[in-house]
């Protein structure tokens, strides 16, 4: 239980804050990266302001002061574009010629450069958005990780290319070649990551990239600001700060976009496709909402179940794509496992960031907090009720998370993605009117099913399979470990991210071929051992 009072003392005072953990001092940035020359910005700007506040010496709470960042308009995005336009060449560029092992030292240049700015990052990840120190290290971490492991991916991708292959009489050299123009746009809620989960596929398959910062967590790419001028050719990365909705449009717009690649809502989505004037040249990649579902059978190992379902709904607040944001559980054991769950979010520590051990942190902005509220006050007028003492207590960006029960048909928490520390648990009576939830909803990412029953598990998944992309037996919904496809059905995604699918996805596969001649022996013979070709070649890459 948390009163009002005991969350307001949780944010501390100044002299509270681990000097470990400041930012030393805000961040003005007032350089905008385009066609690899920090040009200075003197137009309009945006203050940055942490989800964490201070308690003044009466009580009073206010928001850290982070800095601020440029607000560019649609020149600039112009001049991003151009510069964008001019480094790919109509695919002519250096870059998207280039041989793939001195694109893979660019990126590699890059990561070096980004490591050791590591300290400065992470405590950004974790004052913009409000993400526990944990967490963020553990987001910088995975990233780098990631970046690896797409490096390893693209050697072997490459590899496995460089040979010749014959058949029917043709001979042919089959390569992934890169798309063109590459859009690049994140979440917040994994502002490095999930970027990079996509920016640098795109650009290490040869790709020129546009890249705009999500809302909350745009300082956090100022330390890597020098790091991508520097390690790309000019024109090759180009950022994009402003209003999204102006902006972004207006580069769809010129139709000279060839991927899209958005992690956030199918709104936003949808728009930027439809801007675009030439649809068949767009190809889009796209994390969306979703509402992925626990169903808890009553043979479930509830403390299994509830464990998982703690992870599940609540790490980073339940502001993952992939969080379980409703949980519905058998009737037989529904208020078991209701008890054994508040139990658990009970003991769960909320504060600031940086505290060891710390679970439930400050939500990134003040509407989040008014949409947790109204998603409550919605369920609880239509009959659910917050059981867990204390849950939706709110003061400021401090919000309590709230278990409610039973959340049915017709209320906003069965269907909205509230994506946040709201819990909605619903009872079941027969597994197919379990079954019916996920089937005859809107999204199809991730479920997870708890139980022991050999049988009935092979029947949820079989039904599951194909209603979702990932079935997750006896453990919370997650993206990772990053090898694996990350996808999702009907409006939750469009095409696969993974390691090796992201290289896929930024890339087609283009052949050279040739009648299998003497004389074409001779040509392809001269131009590889000759060295002429960065496509057609044997090369081996260590
Ligand atoms: O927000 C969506 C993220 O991709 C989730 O990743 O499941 O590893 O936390 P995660």
């Amino acid at each position: 239980m948390k009163t009002a009072e005991q969350l307001a003392e949780r944010f501390p005072r100044d002299d509270e804050i681990p000097d470990e953990c400041r930012i030393l001092a805000p961040i003005h940035q007032r350089t905008i990266l385009i066609n690899g020359e920090m040009q200075i910005w003197g137009g309009e700007t945006r203050a940055v302001y942490s989800p964490v506040c201070v308690r003044g010496a009466d009580g009073s709470l206010s928001h850290v002061e982070l800095g601020s960042f440029p607000v560019t308009g649609t020149a600039e995005a112009d001049a991003a574009l151009a510069a964008a336009v001019s480094a790919c060449n109509n695919g002519r560029g250096n870059w998207p010629t280039m041989p793939v092992a001195e694109r893979i030292a660019c990126v590699g240049n890059f990561t070096n450069q980004i490591l050791a700015h590591r300290r400065e990052i992470v405590n950004l990840i974790m004052w913009e958005i409000g993400k526990s120190l944990a967490d963020s290290q553990k987001e910088f971490d995975r990233t780098i990780a990631y970046i690896r492991a797409t490096v390893d991916e693209l050697k072997r991708l490459d590899n496995r290319n460089s040979r010749f292959e014959i058949a029917d009489g043709t001979i042919a050299q089959i390569r992934r070649s890169p798309l063109g123009i590459a859009l690049c746009m994140g979440p917040y809620n994994y502002p490095m990551n999930e970027t990079f989960s996509t920016l640098i596929p795109a650009l290490i398959m040869g790709n020129v990239v546009l890249f705009k910062p999500p809302r909350f967590g745009v300082l956090l790419y100022y330390p890597m600001l020098e790091a991508f001028r520097s390690a790309f050719p000019p024109g090759v990365i180009n950022i994009v700060y402003g209003e999204g909705h102006v902006v972004v449009p207006h580069i769809m717009a010129s139709g000279q976009v060839n991927v899209l690649a958005l992690i956030g809502s199918s709104t936003v989505a949808n728009q930027l496709k439809k801007a675009h004037p030439k649809t068949n040249r767009l190809r889009a990649i796209l994390g969306l909402e979703a509402k992925n579902a626990a169903i808890v059978m009553p043979d479930a190992d509830i403390e299994l179940a509830v464990r998982e379902c703690i992870t599940g709904t609540l790490s980073f607040n339940g502001q993952r794509c992939t969080a379980i944001k409703m949980i519905l559980v058998h009737q037989s054991i529904a208020e078991l496992f209701i008890r054994r769950f508040c139990v658990e979010v009970g003991k769960l520590a909320i504060g600031m960031p940086w505290e060891p051990g710390v679970v439930l942190t400050p939500l990134p902005e003040m509407a989040m907090v008014t949409y947790m509220n109204e998603c409550i006050a919605d369920a609880v007028a239509k009959g659910a009720k917050v059981i867990n003492p204390g849950g939706g207590t709110t003061v400021e960006t401090l919000f309590y998370p709230a278990v409610l029960y039973p959340v049915l048909a017709g209320m906003k928490l069965y269907r909205e993605e509230q994506f946040g520390p709201i819990i909605p648990v619903t009872p079941f009576e027969t597994i197919e009117a379990a079954l019916d939830y996920v089937i005859t909803s809107d999204h199809g990412q991730q479920v997870s099913i708890f139980g022991s029953n050999p049988e009935q598990i092979a029947a949820l998944v079989d039904t599951l399979v194909n209603q979702v992309c990932r079935v997750n037996i006896n453990c919370q919904c997650q993206r990772g470990p990053d090898v694996f496809p990350f996808v999702g059905r009907k409006d939750s995604a469009e095409g696969t991210l993974s390691v090796h699918d992201a290289l896929r996805a930024f890339s087609i596969r283009t052949m050279v071929a040739a009648k299998q001649t003497e004389a074409s022996k001779k040509l392809l013979d001269a131009i590889v051992l000759g060295n002429k070709s960065s496509f057609i070649n044997t090369h081996f890459i260590l």
